[in-house]
């Protein structure tokens, strides 16, 4: 939603404006639309919450009442995520893991390690024979899909040649290697598959039955007990159209049919974006505001080091334009003159955009702008010490149960 809940707005206009740019996280409504989520799923599938996409403890512990686990994809996050939620389940995965980082996986117990190379089964099973400890692996695969199937999304990990997980020539091997008494301390537990960023509900649960149809093939090929398939993340957030949602309801349809067709295994699915997009706001004030060569620009306190999203997905990040009337200046207030402007930010790099063509008539030097969908791969992924500016603020909202 464009609109910042009203907490939000209340917030993000009563603060002083030395205080801004702030991540305002409303976690009401983050428990709310989790709970959404899991209603719309299947009794049975598990729903882990990929912490790469916000790692902040308010939002780990706000998921935890709706998720089964979290998925990790580093030792700081196999280090972060336990204090914040202590005792929950953790999948651990990514690829390039260290040996130090497995080492730490193994100590902490770790319930699942996603494994991505037949190097990594062989690194797992020394350190986990040195550890006396018995691993549950999944194996990572990047297995073979129609070359539609991934048409629609707007990053792929998978379908074709990628650096993440097996490639499907290693596949057997490694059901080998896991199976034939070699490994004693590692126990196969099943398939993980992440394949893309970014597919609506029926692209999604295409490619999950895609993953549950190849995991079931595998079983029988190799006349093994497979019990978990992971079928990953990436459901889609639209920056384009902040309203619209990833069709949960549909999606758990699908998800419930090949939990039917399939009652050998339990699936599980990792979303992370899809999740927190829409619970954080990046809010901030306007400082300027100015033609250059007939177009007009808005320049924000803050930017794309704090906010780096719509610059690596290349789009406009929706907002919401909070009018301040008051302007205790004594000169004039700077306002657009037009009817569209260009939101950026203080770096020195015409590629400090946050949005083009904000339809933004009257903007004013001092008004406030909320970017929204600010939840998820906004302030983690950003280049923060850029050009020094202060740090934002970050406030979490909650209101009781
Ligand atoms: C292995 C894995 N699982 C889950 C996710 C979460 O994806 P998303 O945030 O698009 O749902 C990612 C993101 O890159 C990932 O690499």
């Amino acid at each position: 939603m464009t609109a910042p809940t009203l907490a939000v707005r209340e917030r993000v206009l009563s603060l002083p404006a030395a205080e801004l740019p702030a991540y305002v996280y409303d976690l009401a409504a983050l428990r709310a639309h989790a709970a959404r989520v899991r209603a719309a799923l299947p009794a049975g599938v598990e729903l882990y919450y990929a912490a790469k996409a916000n790692p902040e403890p308010g939002l780990l512990t706000a998921l935890a009442p709706y998720v089964e686990g979290y998925e990790v994809s580093s030792g700081g996050e196999l280090a972060h995520v336990p204090r914040a939620v202590p005792g929950r389940p953790l999948a651990f995965g990514g690829p390039g893991k260290t040996p130090a980082e497995t080492a730490a996986a193994l100590a902490a117990g770790v319930d699942r390690f996603h494994v991505e190379s037949l190097h990594e089964v062989r690194v797992l099973a020394e350190l986990a024979r040195r550890a006396g400890t018995r691993a549950a692996v999944l194996l990572r695969v990047n297995l073979p899909l129609p070359a539609e199937r991934l048409a629609g999304s707007s990053l792929a990990m998978g379908g074709g040649p990628t650096p993440f997980g097996l490639d499907p020539a290693d596949v057997d091997t490694a059901v080998r290697l896991l199976t034939d008494g070699s490994a004693p301390h590692l126990e196969l537990r099943g398939v993980h598959a992440h394949l893309a960023s970014g597919l609506d509900a029926p692209a999604q649960a295409a490619v999950a039955g895609t993953v549950v149809t190849w995991a079931a093939g595998l079983a029988a090929r190799h006349r093994v007990r497979l019990a978990e398939v992971t079928v990953g993340g990436g459901m889609a957030v639209d920056y384009a159209a902040p309203d619209t949602r990833f069709d949960w309801a549909a999606y758990g349809k699908e998800l419930g049919r090949l939990a039917e067709a399939h009652p050998e295994f339990t699936l599980r699915i990792e979303p992370g974006r899809a999740l927190t997009a829409y619970c954080g706001w990046y809010a901030t004030e306007v400082l300027d505001v100015k033609r250059s060569h007939g177009e007009e620009f808005a320049v924000v306190r803050g930017g794309t080091h704090h906010l780096r999203t719509p610059a690596t997905k290349a789009h406009d990040q929706p907002c919401a334009l909070l009018p301040v009337d008051d302007w205790p200046h004594p000169w004039p207030r700077p306002a657009a003159t037009g009817e569209r402007l260009t939101l950026t930010g203080q770096l020195c790099t015409p590629k400090d955009v946050l949005a083009r063509g904000v339809p933004a008539p009257g903007l004013r030097a001092g008004d406030r702008v909320a970017f929204c969908l600010a939840g998820a791969y906004a302030w983690n992924i950003s280049h923060h010490d850029f050009l020094m500016h202060p740090r934002p603020g970050f406030h979490f909202l909650d209101r009781p149960l």
